[in-house]
């Protein structure tokens, strides 16, 4: 059977599946050929807010398309590590990833807002951006590149730990070298109050620091506790100083041929799983802190008000960098937004 054909007859089987819930096809007599696959690479553990929506989705197209639609998750950057997922989604090898925000920065540098420390008080003035109408302009930008945005998702807000000393102010950053995942405003961050810098892939992380060759690194609880960062680091600051998310795409040729009944049922159900994914990754960030407390191995100590609103303060300096790399008003944008919501 031609392809043509073959989504043909995908596109009317589907179209039997949502249209009447009495004709059921058992997703075990389409044959293998028939079926879409769709290969979704990452690079956590599945015990994370990105790993366990990852899973759901996959259960959920799965039930809901009685087989015909297949998503092969492959967690822990078995695939590809981050760097080049990118590429393997533009060749074709894999059909869906979900890079943090701060990695498809290195693509668009208006993402790089995600990154602004301190510019979000609270994930609801996260999502009030990402579901709004400039989150939209930041999905939007994915087509430049043949990408399609389905949705984004949260993981939370980054902290930062050590194996040297506590730090207590952003002057105990100086000297001391941090693994960044994007360059940029994150190293930015950095370089502005004496400390160095080196870009890695996540899955080089655990040994960079095993090694000595970065002595911290700055991430959300949840990729903290497991990836076990607590064997090789000394001291945790609960910073909450950056926001990190992530933006599920899949590649556009890909997803332009697929009927247009099988699009409806992974944008529904994507829909749905991302609002379930919120809820889970904040109890799994709180969880997980209750976790790292108990094991132990790591100081934990956590900014003041007063402390926190210093930071806020000395951190304002990487503002001005946004702004010369991507221009004052799309930040007014955000600003103002964020505003608006904070009024009575
Ligand atoms: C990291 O590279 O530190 C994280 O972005 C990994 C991830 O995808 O959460």
């Amino acid at each position: 059977m031609s392809r043509n054909n073959r989504l043909f007859m995908l596109s009317m089987i589907l179209l039997l599946l949502s249209g009447c819930g009495t004709r059921v096809i058992d997703g075990q007599q389409v044959d293998k050929k028939d079926k879409i696959i769709i290969k979704f690479s990452h690079v956590v553990e599945e015990n994370t807010p990105k790993g366990l929506a990852a899973i759901r989705f996959a259960n959920l197209v799965r039930e809901r398309s009685k087989g015909i639609i297949e998503v092969q998750v492959f967690p822990n950057s078995q695939l590809f590590k981050d760097g080049e997922e990118f590429e393997a989604l533009s060749r074709g090898d894999v059909q869906m990833i979900a890079p943090t925000t701060s990695k498809v920065a290195q693509l668009f540098p208006q993402w790089q807002i995600w990154d602004l420390p301190y510019l979000f008080d609270d994930l609801d003035s996260v999502h009030q951006i990402m579901d709004g109408p400039l989150g939209k302009t930041l999905l939007d930008q994915l087509h430049q590149k043949n990408m399609k945005g389905l949705a984004m998702w949260d993981n939370g807000f980054k902290h930062l730990t050590n194996n040297d000393h506590p730090i207590t102010k952003t002057g105990d950053l100086k000297g001391l070298t941090f693994r960044i995942m994007s360059q940029g405003i994150l190293e930015e961050q950095f370089h502005s109050f004496g400390a160095a810098t080196l870009y890695l892939p996540f899955n080089d992380v655990y040994q960079s620091l095993e090694e000595g060759r970065a002595q911290g690194q700055e991430n959300t609880i949840s990729n903290i506790y497991t990836k076990n960062f607590d064997q090789v680091q000394s001291y945790l600051t609960l910073s909450q100083h950056g926001f990190m998310g992530y933006a599920v795409m899949v590649n556009e040729d890909f997803w332009n041929q697929l009927p247009a009944q099988a699009r409806e049922l992974l944008e529904e159900t994507m829909a749905e799983v991302t609002q379930w994914e919120r809820d889970i990754a904040q109890k799994l960030n709180e969880e997980q802190l209750r976790e790292l407390q108990k094991r132990n191995r790591i100081k934990i100590y956590t900014l003041n008000n007063e402390e926190r609103n210093i930071w806020q303060e000395d951190f304002a300096l990487v503002y001005a960098k946004f702004a010369q790399k991507s221009g004052t008003d799309f930040l007014n944008d955000v600003k103002e937004s964020l505003e608006l919501t904070k009024s009575p």
